[in-house]
């Protein structure tokens, strides 16, 4: 499929950002990734943590086996979010308030806060107006995580399709 966003432009850069990223914010990002791909969207998705707690891990692994069943490989290693990351992306994606506020602290203009927004956003359904922290709970968790997610990426994928054209 031919990209959205034409060849000659660059690709929209999207970071998903939770607290550790290894549970949440891995998920959006191969969960983004592949809605995104089939679309044809010409975007550049990665994720990162606001701590740097498990920084050079994989994804939790309860993270992966919910992500697994439901078709999504997840192979990203956690790192913590960079200054150099409010340059480099378009679009800041936090999972929660606080990831959030954490962002907004973080950002040294008022160009680089409005790239902050939060995940929640892009959600139809009412019941969450945060993605769920899945850690210290049960499976049940991680797959509400997928379900959130998955909702609220197709959402995004549409506005950035909507805001960068028709399809070529
Ligand atoms: P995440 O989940 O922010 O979705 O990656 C967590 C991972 C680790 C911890 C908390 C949340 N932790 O306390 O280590």
């Amino acid at each position: 499929m031919s990209p959205i966003i034409s060849n000659n432009k660059r690709p929209f850069r999207v970071l998903f950002v939770c607290l550790g990223n290894i549970c949440r914010s891995p998920a959006a990002e191969g969960i983004f990734k592949r809605i995104a791909h089939d679309r044809g969207l010409n975007v550049e998705v990665d994720s990162a943590g606001t701590s740097g707690w498990h920084q050079g891990e994989p994804a939790d692994s309860r993270m992966r086996r919910s992500a697994r069943h439901r078709g999504y490989e997840l192979t990203s290693i956690s790192r913590p979010v960079r200054r150099s990351d409010f340059e480099r992306f378009d679009l800041l994606v936090a999972m929660d308030d606080s990831n959030y506020d954490n962002l907004r602290e973080m950002a040294s203009t008022k160009e680089e806060e409005d790239k902050i927004v939060r995940m929640a956003d892009f959600l139809d359904r009412k019941d969450y107006d945060h993605i769920p922290d899945p850690y210290y709970g049960g499976a049940d968790g991680f797959d509400l995580v997928i379900d959130l997610l998955e909702e609220a990426s197709e959402n995004l994928a549409q506005e950035i399709q909507d805001i960068y054209g028709p399809q070529v």
